[in-house]
Order: structure tokens, then sequence, then C-alpha cells
């Protein structure tokens, strides 16, 4: 989707935020009929974080946006654009990035949402990509950020024991000769499985009445098995696609920064690449699947404790609900 344009995007500052409050997986066996051991072995995930009661959304996609903006060396005026790839924006309308462009204090900038679930931050990293690669706009914000310990059923062990709240921000700007650059990306859906992951009352088909409530219809629906089989599948093709854009192999990647969704599912990603597990950043065990915001924080962390180095290439792949699914090579 994205070689051989004379103009380039790079990433130029990542940020990241995560709530303070952990819920770990034996706080999680006092609620529901599970353990800390199941989850580990299935997952991979031993505790998650949970937004404090009255922080948003938009107020993680801010922590994180203005640590970007730091690590970039540019102000919110800089900003042409701001992406935010989110399904648990503050409200069903407007959208989050409205919210975020007023708190960071700009305005007359274009500021939309993605919705692509768990793919929503390499959306959102494409089409600001895009814009850059034309020469429209300089500087783009791309955010994934995710409430969504406020959509989960608590009574649900299938689901509620997977997911965590936080947000990362990476600022895209033009790259100069010498500098990295956003090397490919790529989007795709197959809505084979729309209705194997998905929040069913809400939106336009199903009004939240009381049944709905009474039914949890307004929460998290997950058929994880479905998605698990597609899951490796697809996220090993779209990377090799990617890779094949930039014409690089798997050897030419010194990080892999996957969609923290499941351990089993990033082992097998792994094999399949044949790129082995030491050279993917892992952080599912502390933050759980933040959807869209679980690249941008990993890939923060890796930055700030300086194992994503200057001209390293990285590769990051995603998949959710929709099915949606993305990828993307950059070089740092
Ligand atoms: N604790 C204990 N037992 C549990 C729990 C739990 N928390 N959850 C399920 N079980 C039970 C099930 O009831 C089932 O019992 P049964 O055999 O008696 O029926 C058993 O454990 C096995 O259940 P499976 O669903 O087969 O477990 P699986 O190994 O598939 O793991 C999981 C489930 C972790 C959800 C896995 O399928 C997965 O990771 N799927 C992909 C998730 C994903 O990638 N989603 C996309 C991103 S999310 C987004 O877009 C917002």
């Amino acid at each position: 989707m994205s070689a051989g344009s004379p103009l380039q995007s790079r990433i130029l500052g990542t940020g990241a935020y995560t709530p303070e409050r952990v819920l770990s997986n034996f706080h999680l066996e006092k609620m529901v009929e599970t353990s800390d051991e199941w989850i580990r072995e299935r997952t991979g995930i031993s505790e998650r974080r949970i937004a404090a009661d009255g922080e948003n959304t938009s107020d993680m996609a801010l922590a994180a946006a203005q640590r970007a903006l730091q690590a970039a060396g540019l102000t919110a005026r800089d900003l042409d654009m701001i992406i935010v790839g989110t399904i648990t924006a503050d409200m069903p309308m407007p959208a989050c990035a409205a919210f975020l462009q007023s708190k960071l204090g700009v305005t007359d900038i274009p500021a939309f949402d993605v919705s692509a679930a768990c793919a929503g931050f390499l959306y959102a990293l494409s089409i600001g990509d895009q814009f850059i690669r034309t020469g429209q706009l300089r500087h783009v914000l791309v955010v994934g950020a995710e409430l969504l310990s406020r959509v989960l059923d608590w009574e649900d062990r299938t689901t509620c024991v997977l997911f965590g709240d936080g947000a990362g921000a990476v600022v895209l700007g033009a790259r100069k000769e010498g500098e990295g650059a956003v090397l490919s990306t790529r989007l795709y859906t197959d809505s084979s499985l729309v209705e194997s992951l998905c929040i069913r009352a809400g939106g336009s088909r199903e009004r939240v009445t009381a049944e709905a409530l009474a039914a949890k219809r307004d929460k998290v629906y997950m058929n994880g098995r479905d998605i698990f089989k597609i899951a490796v599948k697809n996220l090993t093709r779209a990377s090799a696609s990617a890779l094949a854009d930039a014409k690089l192999s798997a050897s030419d990647v010194r990080w892999v920064v996957p969609h923290q969704a499941n351990l089993r599912i990033v082992s097998q990603v792994a094999q399949r690449l044949e790129i082995p597990i030491e050279r993917f950043v892992l952080n599912i065990d502390r933050y759980g699947n933040t959807s869209s915001a679980s690249i941008p924080i990993a890939l923060d962390e890796a930055v700030r404790d300086g194992r994503i180095q200057s001209g390293d290439t990285v590769l990051m792949c995603a998949l959710g609900g929709g099915i949606s699914w993305a990828s993307a090579l950059v070089r740092m």
C-alpha cells in the first residue's frame, strides 16, 4: 500500500500511557470462576490496568499524545491532523479525536476516529502515512486508545480476563534523506466472522433497552476459538506481504511489535514467520489486550528502554473485530 512513493513518512516520536490501577489474575479469581494458572497458560496475561473512575479514553489519549509530541520535539500547534484508532470513544458521537483535539488546546485541524478494533492503530497509521506521502500534511498524530474495562461483562470469564485499558501514540512527519521511514502498510477486512467479536447493542441495529442491559448485549461478545484460528493465519500473511512490499525478508526485521492479544497467537506467528520470539516486543503479561492501544504502548516501551534503536526495521501486525487486520513495516 505504500512502496515506491518519493515522499515518505517516518515516526518522529512515540508515547504511551497506562492507568495506575492494576488488576491481577488473583483479583479476577475472586470475581469469576477462573485461575491465575488458566489465564497465564492460555493467554500469557498476569495483570492488566484499569482506568480510574472519571478517566476517559481521551484523557489517556492525551497523556500518550503529549509524550509522543515531546519525544518528537513538537507541540500540538505543529499538528495538521489527529487520528484515533478506538472502539471505546468517550461518546458514540462525536469522535474521541475531537475531545483529544480540545484537550490538546488546538483547533481547525481534522480530528477523527478509525473503527477497526484491535487493528485501529495500524489503520490510523496507514491513513496518516498516506496524507504525508501525498505532501498534503506535515505532521499527523496517530493514537490507539481504548477503555475496554467499561464495555466488558465482568461476570463473563471468557472475555473479562483478557482486556485492559491504555493508550499509545506516534507523531508521523515527512522523512528527510537518510532518516527512517514507514516502508509499507497493509490493511484487510474479512466480514465472514463479523459477529464473532462484537458489541451487539448500542448501535443502530439494537438499542440499549432494559432487556439488552439485562442480557449484557451492550458488552463485548467474543467467540475466541474462531478468532484464534484466523488470527495466526492472517497475521502471518499480512506480515509476509508487508515484507514483500519492501523487498525485505524476515531476517531483516530487528523487532516485531505484535498486537498483544494472546501469547500463543504471537508464538505461532513467530514460528510461521521464522522470526525468533526473542525479537518480539511483548508486554501482554502486564497489560493484557488493550486493543488498538497495544502496539503503540509496546512500541513506546521498547523505544524508551533502548531495545528499538534508530535504523532498526520494525514489523507490526494486529487483528481484531471485523475481522479487520493490518501490518506495517517501519524503519525507525
Ligand atoms: N478461566 C477458566 N476457564 C475458562 C476461562 C477462564 N477465564 N475462559 C474460558 N474457560 C474455559 C471454557 O469455558 C472452556 O471450557 P469447556 O472446555 O468446559 O467448554 C475451556 O476453558 C477452553 O475454552 P476455549 O475458548 O477453547 O479456550 P482457548 O484455549 O481458545 O482460549 C482465548 C480462549 C484466550 C479467548 C483464545 O481463544 C484467544 O485468545 N482467542 C483470540 C482472541 C483475539 O485475538 N481476539 C482478537 C482481538 S480482541 C479485539 O479485537 C477487541
